[in-house]
């Protein structure tokens, strides 16, 4: 159990004896170590609604309070109370940590399903910043998710249906480069869908080919089909790659097409149920007037007050729309995959489409927890949303590209011996760019600045890794064996102390991380376990030490090692042995 909650457990019960009853009281890591490791306000919540004196109430309290040896507690202010943990309880509690696979950490899932819908590009179309972002914020909340307990589903829903098809289908058929093709399939999609795009701006001529060529996809036309397929089976063999180069997993590739089939019987039903009607010619969802207007996805304000907002189903023209695939998507994972939640890793301006999904589907009786994971936007250093010079969607692989290279450099210059610098050089570049995504907090724009990013001393995973290296080194360098689990932890020394207290606490920031899908907390967490271990570092001499001191201080050194990996892990990065 964490320390954490064997003190939240110890108040519980020492409250229950002085009010009589029984009570939960909540206990939180104290932010200023000035007044101890833990703090709780329980006697001001508790007191308040039983009209006592909050400072009378903590003192009885910590009079009836017995946290069997783990520390000592004290009244501060008007009535909090702090609780500092004995050198001898962290000495124990790491060797603990030391035993458990866990690493201190519960699992609260209960394996519960969840959906977690992330990445999601479009076929043809070249995976941009937005993507980034989703990308790798989903895979780390998969990877959270899963050690945790729950049982993930991860589902890559590409865009491999929609509009775009017709000017990809028109560009394959009057300007398809076979040798680009051969050489670089994604890139030659992305270049037909460029120049159709452009010239449908100003050709009305080819605007009307590209619909047409459309629709005979969408009537089943057999060549458009087989060209649809070779297009999405090409994009899918490039994501793959750059999936692979992540280290990304999926479980299902569902994309649009998928639920092509589900769209018309679902409109049908919206009818029957007084779900949607016709409105316009087009079938329409509309405000279920349970809510209040400022709630009401369904309702939008302007000048002459509140109007209809609704989501468009089905076109007057009878083609389906965004809106009806993501509700038939719904549908498949309440039903087939028992989701008992979807977490959505799209940015923000997808918000209001989330938004009445989600309302709508309740109201269908397809409900599960739905949540809209909404990010910012990546900004290039001039903090204009991140594009190349030539002003086109910068791509992801392209970034990775130039981060490896990057890497490469900077690990020249630091070890040029290095063996196997090339493999180093992928795990530290895709690690950087992991980390400048995950160490923000996701509803900030941040600048991509390659240089800060990468730098050895700074708040980046070439940091972290490197001081994974470091540890490993001593191991290393260590005569004879060492054996974590005989060895006798004893902390003398503050930075010793430190450590400890922050190997602790791993196992109650972990959980933390899904209360609002913010892996930046782990981020942070682990510059601080590493900037910790620098300071212990310095000031506590391992190897050198007395044969006992040493073994304790290996002990501290050996679980710091794994829990930096192990929280690098979660945010899907990996650590190299030497750097
Ligand atoms: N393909 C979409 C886009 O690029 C994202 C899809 C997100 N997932 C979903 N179920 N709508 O904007």
């Amino acid at each position: 159990m964490t320390l954490q909650r064997q003190f939240e457990s110890a108040l519980a019960d020492a409250f229950g004896k002085v009010l009589g009853e029984k009570t939960d009281a909540s206990v939180v890591a104290a932010a200023d170590l000035r007044f101890g490791d833990y703090q709780s306000n329980a006697a001001m919540a508790l007191a308040k609604s039983r009209r006592t004196n909050p400072r009378e109430l903590a003192g009885k309290v910590i009079e009836a309070l017995d946290l069997g040896g783990l520390g000592t507690a004290d009244i501060a202010g008007p009535g909090f109370i702090n609780i500092r943990v004995a050198p001898e309880t962290y000495a124990r509690h790491t060797a603990e940590l030391l035993a458990d696979e866990r690493l201190g950490v519960p699992a609260i899932g209960d394996g519960r399903t969840v959906v977690i819908d992330f990445s999601a590009p479009n076929v043809a179309k070249p995976m941009f910043v937005g993507h980034i972002r989703s990308t790798i914020l989903g895979d780390a909340l998969s990877r959270i998710a899963r050690f945790l307990g729950f049982h993930v589903i991860a589902d890559n829903h590409i865009g491999d249906w929609g509009t775009q098809f017709g000017m990809i289908l028109y560009g394959w058929k009057t300007q398809l480069d076979e040798a680009a093709l051969a050489e670089d399939p994604v890139n030659e999609l992305v270049r037909i869908y460029r120049a159709i795009n452009a010239a449908t701006k100003d050709d009305p001529a080819v605007r009307e080919s590209c619909k047409a060529e459309l629709v005979k996809l969408q009537a089943g036309d057999e060549e458009n089909l087989a060209i649809w397929n070779r297009c999405v089976e090409l994009s899918k063999q490039g994501l793959q790659k750059i999936y692979d180069r992540l280290d990304i997993r999926f479980d299902h590739w569902l994309g649009e097409s998928f639920y092509n089939d589900r769209l018309g019987p679902l409109v049908e039903e919206f009818i029957e149920k007084g779900l949607a009607r016709e409105s316009e010619g087009a079938i329409c969802v509309f405000a279920s007037g349970e809510l209040p207007d400022e709630q009401d996805p369904f309702r939008i304000q302007n000048k002459e007050g509140w109007q209809d907002n609704p989501a468009i189903i089905r076109k007057a023209d009878g083609g389906f729309l965004y809106a009806t695939t993501d509700l038939a998507t719904v549908e498949y994972r309440v039903d087939e995959w028992k989701a008992d939640e979807i977490w959505y890793v799209v940015g923000v301006p997808q918000q209001l489409h989330f938004r009445q999904i989600f309302d709508a589907s309740r109201r269908w009786g397809k409900d599960a927890g739905f949540r809209h994971i909404a990010f910012g936007s990546i900004l290039g250093e001039d903090r204009k949303v991140l594009k190349t010079r030539s002003g086109d969607n910068v791509q992801l692989a392209d970034v990775l590209d130039e981060a490896v290279e990057r890497a490469g450099q900077v690990i020249a210059e630091k070890n040029p011996d290095l063996e196997n610098a090339g493999e180093i050089a992928e795990i530290v570049g895709i690690g950087a760019v992991k980390f400048a995504e995950l160490s923000q907090h996701r509803l900030t724009d941040y600048v991509f600045a390659w240089d800060r990013m990468l730098a050895l001393q700074g708040d980046t995973a070439p940091y972290l890794q490197y001081s994974y290296v470091r540890i490993r080194s001593i191991f290393r360098k260590l005569e004879g064996g060492f054996d974590p689990a005989s060895a006798k932890l004893s902390l003398h020394e503050d930075a010793e102390v430190h450590l400890a207290r922050l190997l602790a606490r791993y196992g109650e920031t972990v959980p933390v991380l899904l209360d609002d899908h913010r892996p930046n907390l782990l981020a942070n967490y682990l510059l601080e376990l590493a900037r910790a271990f620098h300071s212990f570092f310095e000031a506590c001499p391992v190897l050198k030490a007395e044969p006992e001191v040493r073994d304790s201080r290996l002990a501290l050194c050996e679980l710091t090692s794994r829990v930096l990996e192990h929280g690098l892990g979660l945010l899907g990065i990996r650590c190299p042995e030497r750097m």
